[in-house]
């Protein structure tokens, strides 16, 4: 295991999980001192926990579980600062309990996901992987009347289960598709009308959607809400997309819906267990997009990302609240904290 270096004491220090594009890590050094992991898959928890012993900030990424047991052992930090905008992977309690902050990166990645479901939902739709396989195997024989038929998303019904800031996305540019879009969130949108988007109960929604495309968090609440029943009210002919988190999903229950045809296909972005192992059963089906969890992934947004994640750290580190910080209400009053 690396050894951890020792900074200047009147400094603070940081500790972040992963290298960081753009120069993030760089205006961080102007105000800490940083211990970077330098590796390309997540630290081990052990070493997680060795490091924020010394740290008064992590800065981390969804692969890292930020449990209970790493919040105790980092007596120092008062900042935990995800770059990402679901934080289900940090337990937010325990870090209320201590007065640490959780900040997360809402906001600059909405486009870019939503871009990327949208590219999911026309690649299902269309079958792009399955033609593409097609041309690479030689079976492009000739042009055949019947050959990979898809389904239109034009004029076609959009279902929206989680209508915040990438869900609205979504539904902007599906009015570029003429497409009926309903959607079914934890509150009705007092703006619906204006995104020419519907309210639905989730049933009714899962029954009319031609395309359900699920953006809501993981919570106690969301954690399999997609579950046979679910897929069972869907119509044959449903795509199912989801880039929002593999939990979301009951992927047994996903499963028999694609083996057995009850849906007509899936595109996903996350799932349950990441990476997907090699000889999952879902990676067996023809009708199953998946991707490796890149919908944020383009250069700007990351950057745009790695930026937020930083500031948020430099800006409790100079004693301000960040716009971001998801249990403000928890840790306002403070703590006392050992020198
Ligand atoms: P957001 O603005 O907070 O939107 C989440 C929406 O889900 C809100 O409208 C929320 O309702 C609703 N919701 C929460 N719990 C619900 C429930 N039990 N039932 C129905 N609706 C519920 O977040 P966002 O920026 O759109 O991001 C959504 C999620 O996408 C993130 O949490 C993250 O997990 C995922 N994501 C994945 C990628 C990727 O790379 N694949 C990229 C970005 C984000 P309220 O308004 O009532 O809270
Ligand atoms: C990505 O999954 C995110 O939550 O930002």
């Amino acid at each position: 295991m690396p050894r951890l270096p020792f900074g200047h004491k009147s400094r603070p220090r940081v500790y972040v999980t992963r290298e960081l594009p753009g120069d993030a890590i760089e205006r961080l050094r102007d105000h800490a001192d940083v211990d970077v992991w330098h590796q390309d898959t997540p630290p081990p928890r052990e070493y997680i926990v060795q490091a924020v012993a010394q740290a008064d900030g992590l800065l981390c990424l969804l692969t890292d579980n930020i449990d209970a047991g790493v919040i105790e052992a980092g007596q120092r930090l008062r900042i935990v600062s995800t770059m990402a905008v679901g934080y289900d992977h940090i337990d937010v309690e325990a870090c209320s309990r201590r007065g640490i902050m959780v900040t997360n990166t809402p906001g600059v990645l909405t486009e870019t996901t939503a871009d990327f479901t949208f590219a999911l939902l026309l690649a299902a739709a269309r079958r792009l992987p399955e033609a593409e396989r097609a041309v690479r195997d030689g079976r492009w024989s000739t042009w055949d009347p019947s050959f990979l038929l898809g389904q239109d998303a034009g004029g076609a019904t959009l279902g929206i289960v989680g209508l915040g800031a990438i869900g609205a996305a979504v539904a902007r540019r599906a009015r570029g598709f003429d497409m009926r879009v309903l959607y079914y969130s934890r509150t009705q949108r007092p703006d619906d009308v204006e995104l020419g988007v519907t309210y639905a109960p989730f049933e009714k929604l899962l029954a009319e959607s031609d395309f359900i495309s699920v953006h809501v968090p993981l919570t106690a609440e969301t954690r399999h809400m997609f579950n046979a029943d679910a897929f069972d009210r869907m119509k044959p002919t449903a795509i199912f997309i989801n880039t929002a988190r593999g939990a979301v999903v009951d992927e047994t229950a996903l499963l028999r819906a694609l083996e057995t045809q009850r849906i007509a296909a899936a595109a996903i972005d996350v799932a349950e267990v990441e990476p997907v192992p090699k000889h999952d059963m879902l990676l067996r089906m023809p009708n199953l997009l998946v991707t490796p969890h890149i919908a944020s992934a383009s250069v700007a947004t990351r950057q745009r990302m790695a930026r937020m994640a930083v500031d948020t750290i430099i800006e409790t580190l100079e004693g301000k609240t960040p716009e971001h910080c998801v249990n403000v209400d928890a840790v306002q009053g403070g703590v006392e904290r050992p020198d």
